[in-house]
């Protein structure tokens, strides 16, 4: 049954910052975008690079790979080579923890 999990203190994570989370054996990445968290995977859909060694520019993230770039927000694919969104998560905090659903949205 889909649950919120605790997955690290909302103080630990600054604006701007992000960090690799592994959540039933998924990896995601965790970023905070102007004070608000998101969650997305970690796996590009293009061709399964690890999106987490890309560069972060305000909302988007470019593929290491070949370029693909994701919204953060709602993992949408914004430009070519990848045509598939990615996975999104909602969160939320609670008593100071980001929680993450463990369901994709
Ligand atoms: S694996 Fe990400 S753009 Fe190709």
């Amino acid at each position: 049954m889909a649950k919120w999990i605790d997955v690290m203190p909302a103080k630990a994570l600054s604006a701007g910052a992000y960090a690799l989370i592994v959540l039933d054996e998924v990896e995601l990445i965790l970023v905070n975008i102007n004070g608000s968290f998101y969650a997305v995977e970690n796996v590009c859909s293009h061709d399964g690079g690890d999106l987490i060694e890309g560069e972060i520019d305000g909302d988007e993230i470019t593929c290491p790979r070949h370029g693909a770039r994701f919204c953060l927000r709602t993992g949408e694919a914004l430009c070519a080579p990848a045509f598939e969104d990615i996975d999104s998560y909602i969160t939320r905090v609670v008593d100071g923890k980001i929680q993450v659903f463990d369901e994709p949205q």
